[in-house]
């Protein structure tokens, strides 16, 4: 009995190929080690490289749909990678921006009460067509162009010269 289940254990032995224990161990804290250092530079190489396809976003985009706002009201919408606000004032009118506050990149939002746009960091404040009033922000919002088509109200940007 004793010999056959050495013979078993043999014929185990003989399949596979044994990992001495010191070489599994070394291979373990190999990868660890490995790991941790992929772990650290990844997110290094990332900053400084950043993807090639940085998304600027198109020049136009669909900021909502007519009748979606209500009068005094506001939407941030998304304008490539990054917040636009889109505002329809107390007479109908459309104005759009740059949801990006010029100091510190906060999302900027209307405010039905003032009438104004808002920054809630450290309380920064545009009129409506995106210029500093008050507050820390050193200049405007970069102001959008407005159009209705159809059902549709586009935002685009505006061409310089
Ligand atoms: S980030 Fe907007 S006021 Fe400072």
């Amino acid at each position: 009995m004793a010999t056959s289940d050495r013979g078993a254990v043999g014929a185990n032995c003989a399949l596979s190929t044994p990992i001495p224990r010191r070489g599994f161990v070394e291979l373990l804290l190999g990868g660890g080690f490995l790991a941790t250092a992929i772990a650290f530079i990844y997110p290094v190489l990332r900053y400084f490289v950043p993807p090639k396809t940085a998304d600027l976003g198109g020049d136009s985009v669909v900021a909502a749909k007519v009748g979606e706002l209500q009068l005094n009201s506001g939407k941030i919408f998304r304008f490539g990678s990054r917040p636009g606000l889109l505002i329809r004032t107390a007479n109908g009118e459309y104005h759009a921006m740059s949801a990006v506050c010029t100091h510190l990149s906060c999302t900027v939002q209307y405010r039905p009460d003032l009438r104004e746009v808002w920054c809630a960091c450290h309380n920064g404040t545009y009129n409506l067509d995106g210029r500093n009033i008050s507050g820390p922000p050193p200049r405007p919002l970069e102001a959008y162009d407005v159009q209705v088509r159809g059902d549709e109200i586009f935002v685009s940007r505006r061409r310089e010269g």
